[in-house]
């Protein structure tokens, strides 16, 4: 796993979904009831923009056909099937970071 410090994260406990690069991966940081969590930017369904979706009860709505996954575990709505990727986050003294899993990490399971 690789962490990266996202530096363009706004302050405060303000809700927020924001589209951020944890090296050369696009990532969608998203601020909820005062928690940070990390989806792929893409919907797995067809590839919409999650940066331009909004949250409902911890789950991320994408903005073009209204498919929702959960922000901790990645997994679709009823009857969805599917699921979208998730990153851990990290809160450290000097900002905030995102793991991104290596080739190697999905792998060996790590
Ligand atoms: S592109 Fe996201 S639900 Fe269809």
């Amino acid at each position: 796993m690789k962490w990266f410090k996202i530096d363009e994260v706004p302050a405060g406990d303000k809700p927020f979904i924001k589209k951020v690069k944890a090296g050369s991966k696009s990532i969608c940081l998203v601020s909820f009831e005062s928690k940070l969590y990390a989806t792929a930017a893409r919907c797995p369904h067809a590839g919409a923009d999650m940066s331009e979706g909004l949250c409902v009860r911890r789950m991320i709505v994408c903005p073009y056909h209204r498919y929702t996954y959960n922000l901790e575990t990645g997994k679709g709505g009823e009857g969805q099937n599917d699921f979208i990727a998730t990153y851990p986050v990290e809160v450290r003294d000097d900002g905030v970071y995102i793991g991104v899993p290596s080739f190697w990490d999905k792998i060996v399971g790590k």
